[in-house]
């Protein structure tokens, strides 16, 4: 089964951006994760196209783009031409959101939706096929290093059962606090993609943490 490791750009060191990007080049990590935060979806602002542009000039990676700012609508194209290969928008920030997933999908991207905490995964029934990738937060949304929400492993099993019901290919991605305490719980579950951002970037060898990540048991 399908296990990719996404390494949370949030929580490098802007500092040394480069360097950090480098790393994952070098890494067993096939999607950079990228989170852009508008200070009114979520109590955070992040970055934007800058970071953008300098991830397309010098990652050679998947651009796994978390969109958690309102009306993503506005922004499919930009994202597209800045560089975005997977976009994620907001079950709870998409008011139409069939005609969304759709249009990233036209715009040759893959179509993430993810769901907050609070959102149950049933809410997913209907737009499933117009899915490429389910991104559960296992946090509230808005910052780098909290705490797993244990909830999201019945919901990672429950959404596995979806899909599989539906006979669709559509991955399940985690995102917030996984480390190797719930690395292969999740993966058990069913989840085929783990963003890691503090675990990744406060470890000691990011690299080998990396690696970790992906043999769990
Ligand atoms: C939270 C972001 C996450 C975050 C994950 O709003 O969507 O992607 O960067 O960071 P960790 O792994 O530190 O919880
Ligand atoms: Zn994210």
């Amino acid at each position: 089964m399908t296990r990719i490791i996404a390494p949370s750009i949030l929580s490098a060191d802007f500092g040394k951006l480069n360097h950090d990007i480098d790393m994952i080049n070098d890494s067993k990590a096939e999607w950079f994760h990228v989170d852009v935060m508008d200070g009114v979806f979520v109590p955070n602002i992040s970055f934007g196209f800058p970071v953008m542009n300098a991830l397309k000039k010098r990652a050679k990676k998947t651009l796994d783009v978390h969109l958690m700012i309102v009306e993503p609508e506005r922004y499919i194209n930009a994202f597209a031409e800045a560089g975005a290969n997977n976009l994620t928008v907001h079950i709870e920030a998409s008011t139409h959101l069939h005609r969304t997933l759709n249009e990233i999908r036209k715009q040759g991207m893959k179509a993430g939706v993810a769901i907050n905490p609070h959102t149950p995964v049933s809410l997913l029934s209907d737009i499933l096929q117009e899915a490429d990738l389910v991104c559960l937060m296992s946090v509230n949304p808005g910052f780098g290093g909290q705490k797993f929400i244990e909830k999201t492993i019945e919901k990672t099993q429950k959404l596995r059962e979806m899909i599989d019901k539906q006979n669709l290919n559509t991955l399940i991605e985690i995102d917030g606090g996984v480390s190797l305490d719930n690395a292969s719980t999740l993966f058990n579950a069913g989840a085929h993609v783990l963003v890691a951002g503090n675990t990744v970037f406060s470890a000691s060898d990011p690299q080998s943490m990396i690696e970790r990540l992906l043999h769990v048991g």
